[in-house]
């Protein structure tokens, strides 16, 4: 099938590179004319596993192209995914000016029927703006689709390859089936391409994703209880995950949630509450917990290590929200680097992905290092605020020799309590024992 993907961001490219794979013919647009070329010249923009050799093998069999044209895009896809960022407004709303915008040109520019597809995350009730706008503009014949997509980042190519369901918003039963033929080798195991209704598929997204930002916020809560009462939030954890009906994944306490995505989905899902004059109450209490888990370490190290941290060295180890990225997107890292440089300290990051786009933001209000170990040296104790794989079984040895004392403070849980013991560091983490 000819498709066309409006937007070559992190969605857009992981769509349009996924559909070629399985033998389509993708046209890509983007106003951004050097990123463009860049993609012309085999150079993906973004930091993610596997892509990498899916964009290169489909541009060279020539089935995933680039331009700047929205009009060569138009003529080009008879399905046209509209991929455009919905940055957070000021008050907490998806800004749909993107969308809207490229909705209107599409009006004007369209000479023949064409599916267009809302693939960004966007408010319920976008796809029927979408269509009046579109319909101002248009002399021919469209259907506007909400399609959401779940990809997780480090995952986007497995999770858009093997679906566990693709969710179809749509009232024409034209654009469906179309829709269903696209989607239909991607869900040869059998897992379902639900159809349902544009306002139903549009809130899926904002409900599982705010579902899943709950989930996390209500284990944040039950291990700092946990610290309260001395009970180990992994056996806890490990207790209530085997029960079927809760799941043994998305337990994991932490330093809260962070990225592109839930922050941004469960605050526009509360607004869109309001403006519908429902209070999302849950949600506040997700919003407000996670803002404070994201320093859940900070009275720690202030109680170990003092209020005023002048003359203190700090290690961080992981800067981005979460493993296998270099988005720092509300990255809890950066609050607890804030906090930290605010009470005097002095720091040394380190992160596998993420350092250019830290160093982007930060300057040189940090010290950055070049390994793990690196960042360690000299230094009065190290944070871990990221799990990636290899800080999970460091050389404690060299670790102890590195640090100008044993202390590790780890907001992934990381290492088992009883090992840390053994090791002879002084540890704390979240929900669970302190080992002094
Ligand atoms: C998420 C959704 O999973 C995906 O379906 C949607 O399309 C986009 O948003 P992503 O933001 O890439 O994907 O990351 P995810 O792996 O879901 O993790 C989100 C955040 O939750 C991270 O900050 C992670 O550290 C945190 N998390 C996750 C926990 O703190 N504990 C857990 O048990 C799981």
């Amino acid at each position: 099938m000819k498709i066309t993907v409006v937007g070559t961001g992190y969605v857009g490219l992981v769509t349009g590179t996924c559909l070629a794979e399985t033998g389509n013919d993708v046209l890509c647009v983007d106003i951004d004319k050097r990123k463009v070329e860049r993609m012309q010249n085999k150079e993906v923009p973004i930091y993610e596993p596997h892509l990498d050799i899916l964009f290169e093998r489909n541009i060279n069999a020539g089935r995933l192209k680039f331009t700047t044209s929205l009009e060569e895009g138009l003529a080009h896809g008879k399905i046209i995914f509209l991929a455009l960022p919905t940055p957070e407004d000021e008050d907490g709303s998806a800004d749909l000016s993107y969308v809207l915008g490229v909705a209107e040109n599409i009006g004007k520019l369209m000479t023949e029927y064409r599916v267009i597809v809302d693939k960004s995350t966007v408010p319920v009730g976008t796809a029927e703006k979408v269509t009046s706008v579109i319909a101002e503009n248009a002399t021919v014949d469209f259907d506007v689709v909400s399609n959401p997509e779940f990809l997780r980042e480090g995952f986007a190519v497995d999770d858009f390859m093997k679906p566990e369901r693709i969710v179809i918003g749509s009232s024409s039963e034209r654009a469906t089936e179309l829709m269903q033929r696209l989607y239909k080798p991607f869900v040869r195991s059998g897992n379902p391409i639900l159809i349902m209704d544009e306002k139903s598929a549009e809130l899926t997204k904002y409900a599982s994703n705010s579902f899943l930002a709950a989930k996390i916020t209500f284990m944040n809560e039950i291990a700092n209880f946990c610290e309260k009462v001395g009970a180990d939030v992994d056996k806890v954890r490990i207790g209530m995950g085997t029960d079927s009906r809760i799941g043994k994944r998305f337990l994991f306490p932490g330093i809260g949630y962070g990225g592109s995505c839930f922050p941004k989905d469960v605050k526009a899902l509360y607004k869109s509450g309001k403006d519908n004059n429902y209070n999302f109450q849950i949600l506040d209490a997700v919003i407000n917990v996670n803002d404070k888990q994201k320093t859940a370490l900070i009275p720690k190290v202030v109680n170990h290590l003092g209020e005023d941290l002048t003359g203190k060295t700090i290690a961080i180890w992981g800067l981005s929200f979460k493993p296998e990225t270099d988005d720092i997107r509300e990255a809890p890292s950066l609050y607890i680097i804030d906090a930290l440089l605010a009470k005097g300290a002095k720091l040394k990051v380190f992160d596998p992905e993420a350092m250019d786009n830290v160093k982007a933001k930060l300057g040189d209000k940090v010290e950055y290092a070049d390994s793990m170990y690196e960042a360690i040296s000299n230094t009065d104790a190290l944070i871990i605020c990221t799990e990636w794989s290899i800080f999970r079984t460091p050389n404690f040895k060299k670790l102890r020799e590195h640090l100008n004392q044993p202390i590790i403070f780890d907001g992934r849980n990381l290492y088992d309590v009883a090992d840390m013991e053994k090791e002879g560091f002084t540890y704390f983490s979240i929900g669970r024992k302190e080992v002094l």
